[in-house]
């Protein structure tokens, strides 16, 4: 049985004191719910954050550096993570991959070393517009799938959590049907079990990603495959990500 996990990517949004806000109230909010939680803040307020020793709501960065330190301006090694308290970090974004040129073997270095220094890594994959357009979405997953957990032991592939998220879908509305994505998941597991076995796969969870709110996240928990979700937007609003969080009840 997978335990599902719901998580917020709150991107580039957030002060320290606005993040510690949100933070402390959330951590009361959700205390009795069966889901992993986590947060993941930028990179500014996670020590402060930490701080707080929240007993229910976990801790991932948004992102981390190929390599473990050295001269590398601007970036963050996972010793640096460990070091604040994360136990999760976000590994190939569509916003890194499209915006900041981040390719799959880049994604397997981060996967290698975040598991290397005991950070859960949530890997990101989806298909563009124009990729779903012309039939390849599952073409895409399949290949990012099989990069990100290039060289990684069938013992260590279930810490990786991965995210299903559509980039179409990503802070325009727009959701995949609960069907399409359960779909769509159902062969990311298919690639895991090709890989790996199938029960190396059964033990894999898949987070869909992509305009969740409340009005949606029902629905998305009730399908098969679907172990939760990453949550963008909706995820920097108490009531909006608390309610999410809850979905069950
Ligand atoms: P939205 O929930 O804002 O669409 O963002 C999804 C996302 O990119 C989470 O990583």
């Amino acid at each position: 049985m997978r335990k599902p996990i719901i998580a917020g990517n709150w991107k580039m949004h957030k002060t320290v004191s606005e993040a510690l806000e949100l933070c402390e109230r959330l951590d009361r909010a959700v205390q009795d719910t069966d889901a992993e939680v986590v947060v993941c803040p930028p990179f500014t307020a996670l020590s402060a954050v930490c701080g707080l020793g929240m007993s229910k709501v976990k801790i991932g960065a948004q992102n981390l550096s190929t390599a473990e330190s050295g001269a590398y301006t601007g970036e963050i090694s996972p010793v640096m993570l460990v070091d604040v308290c994360c136990s999760y970090v976000i590994i190939g974004h569509s916003e890194r991959r499209q915006l900041f040129g981040e390719t799959d073997e880049m994604v397997n270095q981060k996967v290698q070393l975040a598991l290397k220094h005991h950070l859960r890594p949530i890997v990101c994959v989806g298909e563009t517009l124009e990729q779903r357009r012309a039939d390849q979405t599952e073409a895409v997953v399949v290949s990012q799938t099989k990069a990100a957990f290039a060289g990684v032991s069938k013992e260590r592939a279930p810490e990786i959590v991965v995210a299903y998220e559509p980039i179409w879908a990503i802070g325009t509305g727009e959701t995949a049907s609960a069907e399409d994505a359960n779909a769509v998941i159902g062969t990311i597991r298919k690639t895991l079990a090709e890989i790996y076995d199938q029960e190396t796969a059964d033990q894999i969870r898949i987070q869909y990603g992509g305009s969740v709110k409340p009005s949606n996240i029902k629905e998305l928990m009730a399908q098969p495959e679907i172990d939760g979700v990453l949550v963008g937007g909706a995820s920097l609003d108490f009531d909006d990500f608390t309610a999410i969080v809850r979905y069950n009840e």
